[in-house]
């Protein structure tokens, strides 16, 4: 296993009914900035439920934070929370909201061109940062105990990652009820997203960490046991809970320790977003399964492990294992809902694999993957398999 230092200080507060929890966790006298997405959180009693628990703070709200949220919408944000010397965040949402939480986080003491921060790196510099607590919405991306983020800037198209260790929630409350008034479309996007998660941290090379790999498959068989379920009946707590659960472990940090990891599928699938406004999870079933094909020979023996030990498949050559392994996981994306082609979400596909070449090329990035292998070259060639 290799050498690796981890901390974790997000308290995670987990259970039904513990949004009431809120009061205990912010500091007394504090302002806090109430920030949500487009206003799910009003019908589905979760807006009540923060309020009722907040009642002792003065709260200022901020709402319309967008999927995939905007740079230009998170600047108003700013603002305010300049102008009215907020001193807390609370981010009530999915990743978007809480990804938009974290850049606000960032940018209240930065002094300068906020876009830095993300494009520039600068975020992983800011010393003094705004702290932040969620409430979580949609399990999906983990954010709710990671310390990354993604931001859009709309009026480039450009969709970008940032984060530091600055940037980790102080707590998050995970209610696996919320759950219930999601749209199966956003249910679907959780599952395949924790799962994409786990496998770019153990779909890479044959390592020494027994137990990362071992934590990692026991996430995507519980992903594959319960996917089905929450997609049926999103009130089955037992199957939320797991869920709600499965995509905080995917992502918080624990299944990178001391292994390699890829990345990849991300920063090529961040494109797809920012080109073609595809929802992120589904960008990632269109990018995964090429990428694992196009880099079959590096990553045959994860595949292998990953057939037999996930998808129990035995009895065929090595070779059959890993490539039905790949079949398999497409076909598990699709049984949920999700398209896995490019072309099954746009017709308008003709230059995204050169868009993909020319805005890798530009970042110079060209040591992406476990192996450092993948820069414009090998995306744009991952792209046009993907059409
Ligand atoms: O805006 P509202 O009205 O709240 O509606 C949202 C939104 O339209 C709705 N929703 C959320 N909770 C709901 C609900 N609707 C009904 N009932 C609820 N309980 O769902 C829609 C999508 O929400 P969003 O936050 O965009 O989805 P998700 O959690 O999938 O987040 C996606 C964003 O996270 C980034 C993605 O790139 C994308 O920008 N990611 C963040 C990561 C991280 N911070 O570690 C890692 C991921 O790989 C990912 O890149
Ligand atoms: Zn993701």
């Amino acid at each position: 296993m290799n050498s690796f230092e981890f901390k974790n200080p997000t308290k995670i507060i987990f259970g039904e009914g513990e949004i009431k929890k809120i009061a205990d966790n912010i500091p007394a006298g504090s302002h806090i900035l109430l920030a949500y997405g487009g206003g799910s959180i009003k019908n589905n009693g979760i807006y009540d439920q923060v309020i009722a628990a907040s009642k002792d703070f003065k709260v200022t709200e901020f709402s319309g934070i967008e999927p995939n949220p905007h740079f230009e919408t998170l600047m108003k944000a700013v603002k305010i929370i300049r102008d009215e010397k907020i001193d807390f965040i609370l981010a009530v949402g999915g990743g978007s909201v809480i990804d938009g939480c974290k850049f606000l986080s960032a940018a209240t003491f930065y002094e300068g061109d906020e876009w830095d921060l993300v494009a520039k790196g600068l975020s992983r510099k800011q010393e003094k940062v705004l702290p932040f607590g969620t409430v979580l919405t949609l399990p999906a991306t983990g954010s709710e105990m990671n310390s990354g983020a993604v931001v859009t800037k709309a009026s480039t198209r450009e969709k970008r990652t940032f984060g530091g260790p600055q940037y980790f929630p102080v707590f998050s409350i995970c209610d696996p009820t919320v759950i219930k008034s999601l749209p199966k479309r956003q249910i679907a996007n959780g599952v395949v997203d924790a799962f994409t998660h786990t496998l770019e941290q153990y779909l890479t090379y044959q390592h020494d960490a027994l137990l990362q790999d071992r934590i990692a498959e026991g996430i995507l068989q519980t992903l594959i046991e319960i996917g089905p379920k929450v997609m049926e009946d999103p009130s089955d707590y037992k199957a939320a809970s797991n869920f709600m659960w499965s995509a905080t472990m995917a992502l918080n940090g624990i299944l990178r320790l001391g292994v390699p990891t890829d990345w990849a599928t991300h920063m090529i699938a961040h494109e797809l977003t920012a080109l073609h406004g595809i929802d992120h999870a589904r960008t990632l079933a269109i990018i995964a399964p090429n990428l694992y094909r196009k880099l079959f020979d590096d990553k045959k023996e994860k595949l292998v492990q990953y057939g037999r030990r996930v998808w129990g498949l035995n009895g065929e050559s090595e070779i059959e294992i890993a490539e039905k392994a790949i079949e398999m996981t497409v076909s598990f994306f699709q049984s949920l809902g999700i398209e896995t082609k490019l072309s099954d979400y746009t017709a308008d596909y003709k230059d995204t694999a050169q868009t993909v070449y020319e805005r890798f090329s530009e970042r110079k990035w060209s040591g992406l993957g476990e192996r450092q292998k993948i820069g414009s070259e090998l995306a744009k060639e991952i792209v046009e398999m993907s059409i």
